[in-house]
Formats: structure tokens, sequence, C-alpha cells
């Protein structure tokens, strides 16, 4: 990191959370914050449910909720970006303060609740892309919905032209009873809904599931279990936990979603738990408290095809997405790996 980016990111962190997450967009929008370029070499470059990526390193959901710095997101050394939660209507989302940040944990709660300018004005914004990244969004549903499943393929609908990929988000776990959305039978109706939509486009738009760390054996044996029948393109796993254990920050009471370092075994182990299930069958993505590229590397080698990350960010700056991918070309290297695709899952007894 620059010294000029350890310095913004000190006053940062003498604001409002919030606030200074909004100044962090703007500052990627006036140009100001580091946008090294993509981060390409013949090692790194992958693949992932048809998808070409210069790298596997990508952005998690809820960075840029309102696909509001799509450009210079793209040149900020991520291997693929996700926007959104974008729900089918415009929704302020919980009362503020909604987001705390855990610095002793290098970790971050937030309850924002699917806060976002809705499906219309994010897909102006998408319409408006740059051709060349690739850029997947969030799929939400709103929270006075009368019908919660049928909202995402709603959202797919009308931005699906301008994507990707797209992801199902039922593991969110600031919306009330979204995550029961995660049981076999609802999240297969779900899911197929969301298919027949995505068949309707124009382009064919790979349909990722994104899941919550905290679900028990039985749960990821269902996740697997309907991933093999809808036929979707990828899982991506985690989103933030509910667990609360090994903290040390005054704000560890907060309630909503815990991200961060503390997250980052138990989401590996959901990974790996999935991968085992899986094989080979469908794609997995990891994230869930990435801070180094020891620790992406290590969620490749439990079964992930590529990775996210988020909150690490808010510690390490912009510039830690491409300093990880640069980093995770050399540990390849050095075990001997001329791809991605070939350390996929080499370590995933490990984790089981
Ligand atoms: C998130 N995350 C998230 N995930 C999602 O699927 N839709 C969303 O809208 C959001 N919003 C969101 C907001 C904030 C402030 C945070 C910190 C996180 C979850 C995120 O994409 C990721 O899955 C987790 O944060 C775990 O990764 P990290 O942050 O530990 O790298």
């Amino acid at each position: 990191m620059k010294l000029t980016e350890k310095l913004a990111l000190k006053a940062l962190h003498k604001l409002d959370p919030e606030v200074a997450h909004g100044l962090s967009i703007k500052a990627l929008t006036s140009g100001l914050a580091p946008c090294p370029g993509p981060v390409r070499s013949p090692r790194l470059k992958c693949d992932i449910a048809g998808i070409t990526l210069d790298n596997p390193v990508g952005l998690a959901a809820g960075f840029d909720k309102n696909a509001e710095a799509l450009a210079p997101l793209s040149q900020a050394g991520f291997g693929f970006i996700e926007v959104g939660a974008a729900t089918p209507r415009p929704q302020p989302g919980n009362p503020k303060p909604r987001l705390f940040r855990l610095s002793e944990d290098r970790a971050a709660i937030n309850r924002f609740g699917f806060n976002n300018d809705g499906m219309e004005v994010i897909a102006e914004r998408l319409a408006k892309r740059p051709k060349t990244g690739v850029i997947g969004l969030n799929l939400g549903a709103n929270k006075d919905s009368d019908d919660r499943a049928a909202d995402f393929a709603r959202v797919l609908a009308r931005c699906g032209a301008f994507l990707d990929f797209a992801t199902v988000n039922v593991s969110s776990p600031n919306t009330e009873k979204l995550r029961d959305l995660q049981g076999k039978a609802a999240l297969s109706a779900l899911l197929n809904g969301v298919i027949e939509t995505r068949d309707s486009l124009d382009r064919r738009v790979p349909i990722f599931l994104k899941i919550a760390p905290d679900l028990d054996r039985a749960g990821i044996e269902d996740i697997a279990a309907v991933a093999l029948d809808t036929g979707i393109d990828g899982v991506i796993a985690t989103n933030t936990t509910l667990s609360r254990e090994g903290l040390h920050s005054p704000h560890r009471a907060e309630a909503g979603g815990l991200s961060g370092a503390p997250l980052f075994e138990a989401s590996t182990r959901v990974l790996a738990q999935l991968s085992d299930l899986l094989r080979d069958q469908v794609p997995l993505i990891g994230v869930g408290g990435i801070g180094n590229a020891e620790q992406a590397y290590a969620k490749i080698c439990a079964g992930a095809s590529a990775v996210q990350l988020y909150t690490a960010m808010v510690y390490g700056g912009l510039s830690l997405a491409a300093e990880i991918a640069q980093e995770l070309d050399h540990l390849l290297a050095c075990d001997g790996f001329d791809c991605v695709a070939a350390a996929v899952g080499t370590k995933r007894g490990d984790w089981l």
C-alpha cells in the first residue's frame, strides 16, 4: 500500500463507517482511488462457468451496491466484480447506524438490509458499463414484497442484458426470513423461476447461488442437491455470519452479519464440504475473511475456482486486490501449478 492510501485510510477510519464508505465510492468515481489496471498472467487466467477471468480475485457484493463505480472498479485489479444487491423497487434499508468497524478483529458487522436505488436506476448504470471486465449483479428481494421469490427473477429480467453473471442471494441475514428461502423445496422453486427468466434472455447469463456460512451439514447437503438438480452455474460460499465467536471489539454485540478475518475458517469449511459433495460438477467461488494471498490460495486449494473479498479492503485499502492477485501468481508458481484450475481442491481434505 502506498503512503497516500495509508493516510487516506487513517483519515477514513476517523469517520462513521457508512460515511467513510460513501467517500470511498466518491474517491473511485472522481479518479482519486488507486486503479492499477488489470492484473494478468497466463497462470492467473482462469475460467468459471464459461466466463474467462484475467485473474481469480473478485470484488464481493455489497461494496458497490448501486453500480456507481463500474468503470474505476473494472480497472482496480480485480478479475471480476459483483455489484448490488439490487431489488425491484428502491428501498432505504434499516435505520442508521447499520455498519460497524471491528478494528481489533479486522472485521465488520452490517445490517444494511438491502438499501439500494432499485433495479431501474441500477439497470441504467449497468447499460453504460465498460465493455471490458467481468461484471455481475447480486439479486435481492424487497423487504415488503408479497412474492420475494419472484423478485429475484424480476431484477434479472430487467438487468440481465448488461450482465456477465447474476447471483441469487438468499443468504443475507439482514432481511427477516430471507434465509428461509435456502430450504430445499423453496430454493428449488426460486432457482427454477430465475433460470426460466434467464432462458428467456437473448444472452445466456450464468446464475450463481450465494449461501450462508451458518448452514449445518444437512443444509449443505441440501444446497448441493439443489445445485445439481436445478443446473445452476456456480455457488458462492459464503455470505456474512451470525456467529460472534472469538471477537474482542466493543461493537461485537451489534446485530447483523459479521464479515472479515473471523469468518475465514467457517466459510472455508463450508466451501470445502460443498466442494467435497459436488466435486467438479458445479464450480465454487470462495469468499469470507480473505485478507492476503495465502488465504486466497487456501480457498482455491479448499475447492474454489475463484475468490472474492470485501472487508479486508476496509483495513488494507483498494490496492489489496491487485497485491493479492500478483502474490497468488507467485504462490501457484512456487507449488508448481501452471494454472489456477490445477490447484483447485488439492487441499480440500484439510478442511473436512
Ligand atoms: C456485504 N455482503 C453482501 N453480500 C451479498 O450477497 N449482498 C449484499 O448486498 C451484501 N452487502 C454487504 C454489505 C457490507 C457492508 C458487507 C461488509 C458485506 C457480504 C459480502 O459480499 C461477503 O460475502 C462477506 O462480507 C464475506 O466476505 P469478506 O467481507 O469477509 O471478504
